[in-house]
């Protein structure tokens, strides 16, 4: 049912997308949705992909890919994410891909976010941990600094190894719990020396796409 929703939001996202758009595409299995549907229409994009799977996939499915170094400007971004606040604040990264995506993000004229409903909360932080990607060296370091600003905070694994980014850093994961003030938090932790970024998204989403069992709405910032 839910990959069905998100399949749903996917779909409603391709609305935005003209012949000629630089797009960025998001990471995944919501933004699969997208890049599959979008490589499916044949309309003549450049794809800047927000992580080495989406990139993988956007070459599978025959989107022709382009970079920063050609095209700095993007139009339009479509990517998912794990909370969406009603103030349409995003917690996103439990995919790992949370710095590519903020910076492509950055660098769009427009941001759509698509989800299903199960995503929506009163406050960020409600459900999931706040993904943190960190240099590797910083790690203790953070670790110590998250515990004592409150919670619990630990190195992402896979396979009984720390979990690697595609940039080369580890991931911590810190349970925070409710979020008060995200884009407050999200500078307090972009100014700890050694953290790249965090899966705080504050005043990004232009545009949040939710497909629940009652249909398909769109949620625009006000
Ligand atoms: C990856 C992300 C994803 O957009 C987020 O985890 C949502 O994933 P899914 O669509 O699989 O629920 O932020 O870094």
């Amino acid at each position: 049912m839910s990959d069905q929703l998100k399949r749903q939001a996917a779909l409603h996202a391709l609305d935005e997308i003209r012949d000629g758009m630089i797009v960025g595409l998001g990471t995944g299995s919501t933004a699969a949705h997208f890049i599959r549907e979008l490589g499916r229409v044949r309309l003549q994009v450049a794809g800047i992909p927000t992580s080495e799977e989406s990139r993988r996939l956007a070459e599978e499915t025959g989107i022709r890919l382009t970079s920063f170094e050609e095209n700095p400007r993007v139009d339009v971004t479509v990517d998912g994410a794990d909370e969406v606040s009603t103030q349409l604040d995003l917690l996103k990264g439990l995919g790992a891909a949370l710095v590519r995506e903020k910076i492509v993000a950055q660098a769009s004229e427009r941001v759509v976010i698509i989800v299903d409903e199960s995503k929506l909360v009163d406050r960020l932080g409600q459900k999931n941990v706040i993904p943190i990607e960190v240099i590797p060296f910083a790690v203790p370091r953070v670790l110590l600094l998250l515990r004592e600003l409150g919670g619990a905070a630990r190195v992402r694994q896979r396979d009984g190894r720390s979990f690697v980014s595609d940039n080369g850093n580890s991931i911590v994961d810190w349970n925070h719990g409710m979020i008060d003030d995200p884009a407050k938090l999200e500078k307090q932790l972009k100014s700890l020396t050694g953290v790249v970024d965090s899966g705080i998204f504050a005043n990004v989403a232009h545009c949040v796409i939710v497909a629940g069992s009652q249909g398909v709405r769109k949620l625009q910032r006000a």
